[in-house]
């Protein structure tokens, strides 16, 4: 093929698939089929290499995501992307909408609008180019996430005309469907679930690799025109309705479901829009009322931080009612037997439930829940649903009541009353159930642990179902012959988890002290210790008082640790471990001591590092993280879109940081 053929064919080849990504994306119905697509993907990239004159940054193969980024460089909005004011009632929303109608001396229009759950984002265009996208941040300053943003698919990367300049708002998010399979993956291979498809969209939306972030399959809706002509004679529009539907035309896939309309249609299209919440494909928290006229916008301006212009009127979390068929208990590491609700399957929120966690047999009694009830289910920011009642007018005859066993179903020994805690539990002292000795496995690998990436519920089943282990030093003695035809294993996740089973041997005392599951051991408390004891002998060796004495180690966290290395299978498998080559010494040294006896609270995303790394930095000098504001918090740690962290602190006129500050407190 020579040049001009080449360039052609790139052409058309740029001009199919976006077509069709489009189709795919915004109306699942692509003309050609996933091979074929992939097929021309490839073809595109093969020319691309081969005449790299042709290749282009807005070139669809673009999208599968570029070269990872050391960090996220600032960028500075030039119109601040503002937030809007909260109504929580139909009378509050009247309110807003008699006010108003009442200033501009008309009925005013309005454009009612689906506000969707997901991260606000600037895209700049320049001569028709996507050339630049910032998360919100601040409203002020954001930061600038261009390359992963180029792997939305629904953000075009040329616009259908050459526009100078053109600066438009949009929400980022993690379609419903994506969101359930990429916890499904992500559980199965034992890594921390995300709550809820906007904390997934924003999870990948920082990811400095931007292939991370285009397997994640993030989408955006465009709801707002912040600066540029929309045409190409410098016409301005007039009304908001209009600007989107310009905005449409040139490429971009604006709010759905929108409409304007006057005071008096309004509450009943924002119940119409609340009941279609199930059945939508996105997250959708509230519905945002604007005035649509630009000019009356400027009659009616704005208040200290939100337009007047606008509200949003906020949903309550959803609501189901479903039938409750059985109760399963579940015995989790520690013995507590956790009563579990059987559920006939709904769709809530998105995704479809079939079970949710009961607490505790108290619980159970308190609510006055019976098998065969009507239940109505909530979830509630949780990833697990919860039970809000039974309905009793509606109860049959043929319900049962719930009675927690008195022997654990995994093992048949007998259960007791925990009477530590609140008195609720009830536990299975037998120290070799089975299934707490599964679950102490799957405790061992996970992400706080030793951190073995594959190794989830499903596998340490399956390992300890079919005689290839029986506690966790034994995962340390497998190879991939053992394992390769394990079912949905393969040649490929056999290696990649040998392999990281493998690094986890150096994972150090911190990780390893907090794997063994010692009860009250919590990952800070198990850096404390490591801190301080250094290596496993030293702990085993060490008594009460050694351990009551570390700041922040109390009296039954320092015997709940002695008795469990008094335990003969626990220095077992500590001997065993040992044998298999597990370093029992700690990684970390201590760097100083500024922050010792202070308490850190992060919240937010924080503009060059992860909440992790922060963390760390932290701790390496002496100071401790929390995941809770209180009284005795010495500093917040806030990045962008901080929630109710920041405004506890605030209340509690606790010290409130940036990056920066926290940079300069360590000197760096
Ligand atoms: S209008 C001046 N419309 O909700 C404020 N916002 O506080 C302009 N959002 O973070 C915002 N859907 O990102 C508007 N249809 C919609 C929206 C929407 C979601 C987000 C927005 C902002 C928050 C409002």
């Amino acid at each position: 093929m020579n040049k001009s053929e080449a360039k052609k064919r790139t052409e058309y080849l740029r001009a199919v698939i976006e077509y069709n990504s489009r189709l795919y994306y915004e109306q699942d119905a692509p003309e050609i089929s996933d091979y074929e697509y992939d097929a021309l993907f490839r073809e595109l990239q093969e020319l691309e290499a081969e005449f790299p004159e042709l290749d282009s940054p807005t070139s669809p193969t673009k999208r599968v995501g570029g070269r990872a980024l050391d960090k996220f460089e600032k960028f500075t909005h030039r119109v601040k992307m503002g937030s809007l004011t909260d109504v929580f009632s139909e009378d509050e929303l009247c309110d807003f909408l008699d006010k108003t109608d009442t200033l501009l001396g008309m009925r005013a229009e309005y454009s009612v609008e689906p506000k969707i759950d997901g991260l606000s984002v600037s895209l700049t265009y320049e001569n028709g180019v996507f050339v630049r996208g910032a998360t919100r941040g601040d409203g002020e300053i954001g930061e600038d996430v261009t390359e992963n943003l180029k792997t939305v698919r629904s953000i075009p990367l040329t616009l259908k005309e050459k526009l100078p300049y053109l600066c438009v708002r949009g929400e980022v998010y993690m379609p419903r469907h994506v969101f359930d399979s990429l916890n499904e993956k992500r559980e199965a291979e034992g890594m921390p679930l995300f709550a809820n498809p906007r904390n997934a969209a924003a999870g990948s939306l920082r990811q400095l690799d931007p292939k991370i972030a285009a397997s994640r399959k993030l989408e955006i809706f465009v709801f707002n025109l912040q600066e540029g002509s929309l045409y190409g004679d410098g016409h301005a529009c007039k009304t908001h309705s209009e600007s989107l539907s310009r905005l449409a035309e040139l490429g971009f896939t604006v709010l759905p479901e929108r409409r304007t309309l006057t005071s008096e249609d309004i509450p009943e299209r924002v119940r119409e829009l609340g009941e279609m919440r199930p059945d939508l494909s996105f997250d959708m928290d509230g519905a945002v009322i604007k005035l649509n006229d630009l000019g009356a916008r400027v009659t009616v301006g704005e208040g200290s931080a939100t337009p007047k212009w606008a509200v949003a009127y906020k949903y309550p979390p959803e609501e189901k009612i479903t039938k409750l068929l059985s109760i399963s208990i579940q015995v989790g590491r520690t013995g507590v037997l956790t009563p579990i609700a059987n559920l006939e399957p709904v769709k809530l929120a998105g995704s479809t439930v079939s079970r949710a966690t009961l607490h505790n047999g108290n619980f159970i009694k308190e609510k006055d829940v019976r098998i065969g009830d009507k239940v109505v289910i909530r979830k509630a920011g949780e990833i697990i649903p919860e039970i809000v009642e039974s309905i009793k007018s509606e109860r049959g005859e043929d319900v049962k009541e719930f009675v927690m066993p008195a022997v654990c179903p995994s093992c048949g020994q007998p259960v007791i009353r925990d009477t530590a805690g609140d008195g609720t539990a009830i536990r299975c002292v037998n120290v070799a159930c089975p299934a707490q000795n599964m679950r102490s496995i799957v405790h061992f690998a996970s992400k706080g642990a030793m951190n073995i990436d594959g190794l989830g519920p499903q596998v340490v089943e399956l390992l300890v179902s079919n005689g290839k282990i029986s506690d966790a030093a034994d995962l340390y003695a497998l190879k991939v012959e053992d394992i390769e035809d394990l079912e949905r294993m393969g040649k490929k996740s056999a290696e990649n988890l040998i392999s990281a089973i493998e690094r986890s041997k150096t994972a150090g005392l911190e990780r390893l002290l907090y794997a063994l599951g010692i009860r009250q051991i919590g990952e800070i408390a198990a850096e404390v210790i490591a801190a301080r004891m250094q290596t496993l002998d030293n702990i085993i060796a060490a008594r009460h008082e050694d351990f009551a004495s570390i700041p922040d180690i109390g009296e039954i966290t320092a015997s709940a640790i002695v008795e469990f290395f008094r335990e003969q299978r626990v220095l077992e498998l500590c001997e065993k471990l040992r044998a298999a080559g597990l370093s029992f010494n700690a990684v970390k040294e201590k760097k100083s001591n500024i922050f010792e006896g202070q308490t850190f609270v992060l919240t937010g995303t924080l503009p060059t590092m992860t909440r992790d790394q922060a963390s760390e930095l932290i701790k390496e000098r002496g100071g401790k993280v929390s995941g809770s504001v209180s009284k005795k918090t010495s500093y917040v740690l806030a990045g962008e879109e901080a929630g109710s962290k920041l405004t506890k602190a605030k209340e509690l006129q606790i010290n409130i940081i940036d990056e920066e500050a926290f940079l300069r407190m360590i000197g760096e």
